[in-house]
């Protein structure tokens, strides 16, 4: 490993997670999400390191190279993960920030943690930067670093990136410590969102809370300008798209819907289990159209993977049994020997894998209640070189902005929904081809690299 880098990634997480297998070993896997998923291409394609915690407590490693990667582990004690990582990170900021679908938790001894937590990260990027480096961080966990970053580096250009939705000024007022969190944001050059809606929401927020005067993207300290702008993530759509036309993973595709019992239409959802992703209203709307007859269980199947996530935070956890009740009722009712409606999987898969279970399916069912972006949807799209599958997409995820001739939707519409599926199911392959040509020209315009590249040079000029 080299010494200190010229460009730096500050992440909560490394694209590396240690896990301990059932023979008491260490070992490492993919860490889950869309933030992983979009940096990782990002930084293999360029020189610098990644900072950010590897998914284990109390363990304090070195330095380490993966995939042509430079790693540099930030230790978490399992207090800190208790208390920043499940606590101030996924019950306060991340409920808070996507409308409030769960309630927010706000405690003192939550908020404590982040900032001590954010300040050794802070530390460790101003270890590692070089003179006059760029350092880029990255989402909400990790908000107060930018401000305490420049305090101990002013040579530094940096860079902030949020990933999920930034919420109105209405929802962020709640924050007991909301300044302070307007604050750290504000010692970046740059603040990126996925959408001109959190742009808008932040500039606002700053004259609300510090009075501070803006003007278009700009917004003016007393001895600097922040500039803050959208930059919707995307994926490596030519790296999927290379993916999908191996012989092998269509192969495998192939073979994935005859295990599912060749039915006519295969629907597909892909998630994190967490509660935005609005996995209940679509199981929902489902099992109405098996109820109602619209669908029955021998030509339709819908195949539910639902990644295990913070399952130890509570609100993950009622949602788990949530779900897996709800599949169990619909199955229970709706099954016959040798064909079961709905094919639940709580479990992670390869890049290979989701790559062939993408170009599996017939309709894509994504409907989140708000998301940043989603990047399943895109990942659906770069798959489809054949034009055929459909798409359902939430109005209320980030995607839905550049991805306008999907089959959109409302999810807490259960009956539009059901319309939605039904239209997605039902469409000619003219139609399909149509609305698949239209999307696929802009994933693949607007790719991961490009989102990288533009704001890089936006952080840079
Ligand atoms: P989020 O970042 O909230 O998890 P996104 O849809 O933006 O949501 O990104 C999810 C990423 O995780 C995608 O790249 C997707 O391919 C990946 N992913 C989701 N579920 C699984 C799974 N079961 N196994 C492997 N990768 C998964
Ligand atoms: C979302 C967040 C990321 C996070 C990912 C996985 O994509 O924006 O910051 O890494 O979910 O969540 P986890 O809590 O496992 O890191």
């Amino acid at each position: 490993m080299s010494g200190r880098s010229s460009f730096l990634i500050v992440a909560n997480r490394l694209p590396v997670d240690r896990t301990v297998e059932p023979d008491g070993t260490a070992a490492w896997r993919r860490s889950p999400g869309g933030l992983v998923t979009a940096i990782a291409p990002v930084m293999q394609r360029r020189q610098g390191a990644w900072l950010g915690w590897h998914g284990a407590p109390d363990e304090v490693l070195g330095p380490f190279e993966d995939d042509g990667m430079e790693l540099i582990p930030v230790p978490l004690s399992a207090q800190e993960v208790q208390l920043y990582y499940e606590g101030f990170s996924n019950a306060t900021l991340w409920p808070l920030y996507h409308d409030v679908v769960a309630p927010p938790v706000f405690d003192r001894r939550m908020w404590d943690a982040y900032r001590a937590v954010n300040e050794r990260f802070a530390e460790a990027a101003a270890e590692a930067a070089e003179p006059g480096a760029v350092v880029w961080v990255q989402d909400y966990q990790l908000q107060l670093v930018p401000a305490m970053l420049r305090e101990r580096r002013p040579d530094l250009r940096i860079g902030f990136f949020l990933h999920i939705p930034f919420p109105p000024v209405e929802l962020f007022w709640r924050l007991p410590w909301r300044k302070e969190l307007v604050e750290g944001l504000l010692g970046a050059d740059l603040v990126g969102f996925q959408l001109p809606g959190g742009a808008a929401n932040f500039r606002r927020l700053c004259k609300r809370v510090l009075g501070l005067p803006y003007k278009s993207n700009e917004i003016f300290l007393d001895d600097r300008t922040v500039t803050t702008q959208a930059f919707p993530i995307s994926v490596d759509f030519a790296e999927l798209d290379t993916l999908v036309r191996e012989p092998r993973i269509i192969q495998r595709a192939k073979e994935i819907r005859v295990e599912l019992g060749d039915p006519e239409h295969v629907l597909l959802g892909v998630d994190r289990l967490d509660y935005t992703k609005g996995i209940g209203q679509r199981l929902e709307a489902f099992g109405e159209l098996l109820g109602e007859g619209r669908v029955t269980p021998a030509e339709a199947v819908f195949v539910q993977i639902a990644t295990p996530s913070r399952e130890r935070v509570e609100e993950y956890r009622r949602l788990r049994d949530d779900i897996e009740l709800q599949v169990g009722r619909i199955n229970g009712e709706h099954s016959n020997f040798g064909t079961q409606p709905i094919q639940y999987f709580h479990q992670s898969y390869g890049r290979e894998e989701l790559a062939a279970l993408y170009l599996a399916a017939d309709v894509m069912v994504v409907t989140p209640l708000r998301d940043g972006m989603n990047l399943v949807a895109k990942e659906y799209v770069a798959c489809h070189h054949d034009l055929q599958g459909a798409l359902v997409l939430s109005e209320f995820a980030g995607a839905a902005d550049e991805l306008r001739s999907s089959f959109l939707v409302n999810p807490y519409d259960v009956e539009g929904l059901k319309r939605q599926m039904l239209a997605a199911m039902e469409s000619s392959p003219h139609e399909l081809a149509r609305r698949m040509r239209t999307m696929r020209r802009r994933v693949a315009t607007y790719d991961v690299d490009r989102w990288a590249s533009e704001f890089l040079t936006a952080l840079e000029s």
